[in-house]
């Protein structure tokens, strides 16, 4: 594939951008605001210096990245569009009616969305066999995963063809097969997010405790044995053996924590609010960014090192 167009850039656009054109596609950027219009060359060129010291493969020719606020132009010839509008099924499907309208009509219709099933997008369009579900992780420049999610009505065949897109821009491609909520990356990382805040909850460790035991046990361990592979090395009566008392154990509330909804209706949301369940002031938060980028890019390189 050579031309890309991706819709909507906000937090996910200009990543996704940069990584397409890194792999050679030309790439049309579409996006209703005018403020998010004009950030996104900037965006789109650090995203590109993440991606140079990464060092991953590119194409002899790199692909040119241009900003546009008129829809179909953007989508005209493009092999490949990615819609990453909010996360709001409405809108989504107001735009994947114009996608399809204005499309040419072999390109692939891709969503980002993290959560809304492709199958209820694909109600939007004449044609759902070219629909699918592409979920990029944050930041997209950054981790190489990307699910491929087919929803009732996806052509294998578009599924195959978007694989094979995304192994020749060297990322990760990963299969889901059935339309499932969360897909599997959020599914597998909201289980870990109930217990870590109902141990929080139930007092058993503090905070930072918590993440510490997190990042330097298991989060260290997956980022090179992963769940599957570490039950073989665990050995499988041990976990048979644990899992047969600590599964019923385990927290299975299906509501979100008090810990989570009193922060949220107190406007506590986090990095981007300066406090959330820990407080940031503004030079804080940044540091942390560009810190934690310039790990993950030498965890990545030493995850492909062997
Ligand atoms: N942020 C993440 O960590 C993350 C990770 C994986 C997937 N996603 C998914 O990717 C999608 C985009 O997420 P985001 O965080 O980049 O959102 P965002 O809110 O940061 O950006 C969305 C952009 O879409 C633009 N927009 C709104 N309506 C539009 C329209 N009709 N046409 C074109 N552009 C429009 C907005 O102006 C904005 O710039 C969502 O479905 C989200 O669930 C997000």
């Amino acid at each position: 594939m050579k031309q890309a167009a991706i819709i909507g850039s906000g937090t996910m656009g200009p990543g996704m951008a940069a990584t397409l054109a890194r792999g050679g596609m030309d790439v049309r950027v579409f996006d209703t605001s005018e403020a998010a219009r004009q950030r996104t060359p900037g965006e789109v060129e650090v995203a590109a210096g993440v991606l140079d010291r990464i060092g991953g493969p590119a194409a002899a020719r790199r692909g040119e990245v241009s900003v546009t606020g008129d829809l179909v132009e953007a989508v005209a010839d493009a092999e490949l569009v990615i819609e990453a509008v909010p996360e709001n099924a409405e809108i989504k499907a107001q735009v994947f009616g114009e996608l399809d309208r204005h499309s040419r009509p072999d390109a692939i219709l891709a969503s980002n969305t993290s959560g809304i099933p492709i199958s209820s997008i694909q109600k939007s369009v004449a044609d759902p066999t070219r629909v699918v579900g592409m979920h990029w992780s944050n930041p997209p420049h950054v981790i190489p995963v990307i699910e491929i999610i087919a929803g009732a009505k996806t052509s294998p065949e578009v599924v195959e063809r978007l694989r094979s897109a995304v192994l020749e821009l060297g990322l990760v491609p990963v299969r889901v097969l059935k339309d499932v909520p969360g897909f599997i990356e959020n599914r597998v990382l909201y289980a870990i997010m109930r217990e870590c805040l109902a141990l929080v909850d139930d007092e058993v460790v503090a905070a930072e405790e918590l993440d510490t035991c997190v990042q330097w046990g298991i989060g260290f361990k997956l980022a090179v044995i992963p769940p599957l592979q570490l039950l073989d090395v665990a050995g499988l009566d041990i976990y048979n053996a644990v899992a047969s008392y600590l599964n019923r154990d385990l927290n299975g509330r299906a509501d979100v924590s008090e810990t989570i909804t009193s922060r949220v209706g107190r406007g506590e949301l986090g990095m981007k609010t300066g406090k959330g369940l820990f407080d940031y002031t503004p030079d804080r938060a940044q540091e942390l960014r560009q810190q934690r980028a310039r790990k993950l890019v030498a965890v990545r390189k030493a995850i492909e090192s062997a």
